[in-house]
């Protein structure tokens, strides 16, 4: 299958530094087409540069869609009051439905610029069946060490483990799941939502398309972590505000 790798990203001091990590893991896995969303209203030659630097432009599309001024998170808004990627995410689904056909054999993965990703995951994923949505652990989100599918004795899925809103039909991160294409054709109006509650974009997507006992678990039986919700600190730039300030730079003609 084509592992169709969804990136939502936005421009930050870090961002480079996040996708060039990120460009790493999918120049080793032959089969991902990497779906870049910027969150603006154009796209950027940092992006462009970047992939024309990792060998991906043949197989990576660069798209822009930016959040609506009423969603986006201000200067001190805590990062959890508003949901991120919504909008960039919805923007691959479309371009991903418009470009591929019902029958092509392919898997949707949502991959966050932020988190650390193992080769090996993606080999997890070239397992997902037809019509199914392939479940995984993933390490340090909901805050536990790690999220992850109980299995019975018959090793089908029947809860999480959450502690965070255990409640939520799905209570998964985006990193613990990909969705076989086919589904994605089958149920057009499966998509992200500003509506939703905090937490709720996986229940969202994902009740359009699978429920419960169908879930395929993989990573040796969800034994194993492959994806950690990691979370890049923000860096300080107290001198370079004082270089700015100044009429100066530590960058002039660099990209960072
Ligand atoms: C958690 C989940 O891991 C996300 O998948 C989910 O979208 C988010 O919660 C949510 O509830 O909305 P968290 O680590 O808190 O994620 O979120 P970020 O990593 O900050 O953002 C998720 C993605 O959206 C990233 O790829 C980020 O680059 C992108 N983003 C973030 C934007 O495109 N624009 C923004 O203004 C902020
Ligand atoms: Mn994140």
């Amino acid at each position: 299958p084509t592992i169709f790798a969804i990136t939502p990203t936005y421009y930050r001091p870090v961002q480079k530094a996040e996708l060039t990590r990120l460009s790493h893991v999918v120049m080793l896995v032959p089969n991902v087409h990497w779906i870049i969303v910027e969150d603006a209203d154009h796209t950027s030659s940092l992006v462009t540069n970047l992939l024309q630097r990792a060998g991906l432009v043949e197989r990576s599309t660069q798209l822009s869609a930016k959040t609506p001024t009423q969603f986006k998170l201000q200067g001190k808004d805590p990062n959890w009051s508003k949901p991120r990627g919504v909008e960039q995410r919805n923007a691959a689904l479309r371009w991903i439905r418009e470009n591929t056909s019902k029958d092509d054999r392919g898997v949707v993965y949502f991959m966050d610029d932020d988190n650390a990703y193992s080769v090996e995951l993606f080999e997890e994923m070239n397992k997902i069946q037809a019509e199914r949505v392939g479940v995984w652990p993933v390490g340090l989100v909901g805050g536990l060490m790690v999220e992850k599918p109980i299995l019975n004795n018959e090793n089908i899925v029947t809860g999480f483990n959450a502690a965070w809103r255990p409640e939520r039909p799905f209570p998964l991160d985006m990193a613990g799941f990909a969705i076989s294409l086919d589904l994605l054709h089958k149920r057009p109006e499966a998509v992200f939502s500003f509506e939703v509650e905090r937490g709720y974009q996986e229940s969202e997507i994902l009740r359009h398309v699978t429920v419960l006992k169908e879930l395929q678990p993989l990573a040796n039986l969800c034994k194993e972590v492959l994806v950690w919700h990691t979370r890049t600190e923000k860096p300080k730039l107290t001198e370079e505000e004082k270089l700015r300030k100044a009429g100066k730079s530590s960058f002039d003609g660099i990209e960072v």
